[in-house]
């Protein structure tokens, strides 16, 4: 996405991507885009089959131990959310970046980055064994948590904010059309579940599970055991019960890194931070992040003004700590706790009435789920 708002802005640019084309375009991974992430799909060009295939969803439910209440959120905030794969966004952006005819190498090798904190910036890396030393003005570490950009700030020049959860979430992709046309997060005494999907034929639905369960050891009936009993309704809704095409397990932590920037390298994305996946804010925040990153990266080139660059941090992590706060909110009030404290217990309950009942809670929920505009 940076690479395709740099290419509008005219910025020349080239990316280097260490998977190979078909895994990052095979690969399930988040689902739901923010109003303001698809407002910026379609402005920027990238949105036509988004707004085909694409399902836009009015609202969500929450499931209280059985018993299913929406929440409006077009009619309390305006906006809504639309479904959508990330590797469906990342196939359209693949296409941009073709049509461009900028570069874009998959399965690129041994990256590193040098010489940060001067005008000249490199970035190392081979392709078929072959190394090349790439020199550039700026650098965007759009690679990932687990990627080299973020530990290649020393250690003294950063500071990071963290929480690791008790509990993971078992993911599985379902041939199966969605049974409900909205998605269903569920509170539940045997641990939290969630029905979403990816289209009109294929259900996508997750539970928590212990952070370090192993996918393997879930026959597929022993899965839609523990989904049905978790999501199912007592207006007689439940998921319908499809073959099972992919399994796994994703860890559930909050992470965020301080500051975005180091010299001339500018962190985006999960690089910097990591949200617990509850509330669906990963995708989004990335997309505000490059979009951030590509206005300050433009006015610097076409004024020589370096202040949005200088302020991308600041800016950027207002929006990623209202999202971290709200991540850990959803997550800690639909899973079950680690602990046997009925205390908490109770708690989650009373806060989920009001969640589910109070039009001004609602109203919180909803404008921070279908997300802050893009500014
Ligand atoms: C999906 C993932 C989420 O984390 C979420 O809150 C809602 C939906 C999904 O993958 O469809």
């Amino acid at each position: 996405m940076l690479g395709h708002l740099l290419h509008l802005a005219g910025i020349d640019s080239v990316i280097v991507e260490n998977r190979s084309q078909e895994y990052v375009v095979d690969r399930v991974r988040a689902g739901v885009l923010e109003q303001g992430t698809v407002d910026l799909l379609i402005q920027s060009g990238v949105g036509e089959r988004l707004q085909r295939e694409g399902l836009p969803h009015d609202g969500i439910y929450i499931n209280v131990r059985g018993q299913r209440r929406r929440i409006d959120m077009a009619s309390l905030t305006g906006r809504r959310i639309t479904v959508y794969g990330q590797n469906e966004v990342v196939k359209d952006l693949i296409a941009a970046r073709a049509a461009s005819g900028r570069p874009l190498f998959f399965q690129v090798g041994d990256v590193s980055v040098h010489d940060l904190d001067s005008r000249q910036p490199t970035v190392r890396f081979t392709i078929n064994r072959e190394t090349y030393e790439l020199r550039c003005d700026v650098i965007a570490g759009c690679d990932g948590f687990h990627g080299i950009c973020r530990p290649s700030i020393p250690e003294g020049r950063r500071r990071t904010f963290d929480r690791v959860y008790p509990f993971g979430w078992l993911g599985i992709l379902v041939e199966a059309p969605p049974s409900s046309p909205e998605l269903v997060y569920s509170f539940h005494d045997r641990g939290f579940a969630l029905f979403s999907m990816r289209s009109n034929s294929v259900t996508r639905l997750y539970m928590q599970c212990a952070p370090d369960e192993d996918a393997t050891k879930w026959s597929d009936d022993r899965i839609w055991d523990e989904l049905l009993t978790r999501l199912g309704s007592d207006d007689g809704w439940k998921p319908l019960v499809g073959p099972i095409t992919q399994k796994g397990v994703t860890g559930m932590r909050s992470f965020v890194t301080e500051p975005m920037r180091h010299g001339a390298m500018f962190l985006a994305g999960d690089a910097a931070h990591i949200v617990p996946p509850t509330g669906a804010k990963g995708l989004n925040l990335a997309i505000a992040d490059v979009w951030r990153l590509s206005r300050a990266v433009a006015e610097y080139y076409q004024s020589g003004n370096e202040r949005l660059l200088e302020r991308y941090s600041d800016d950027c992590l207002q929006r990623v700590w209202r999202a971290q706060q709200f991540s850990w909110w959803m997550t800690s009030m639909l899973h079950r706790p680690d602990t046997e404290s009925l205390f908490d217990w109770r708690r989650q309950l009373a806060e989920l009435e009001y969640v589910t009942s109070s039009r001004a809670a609602m109203t919180s929920l909803a404008e921070n789920y279908v997300g802050l505009p893009i500014t």
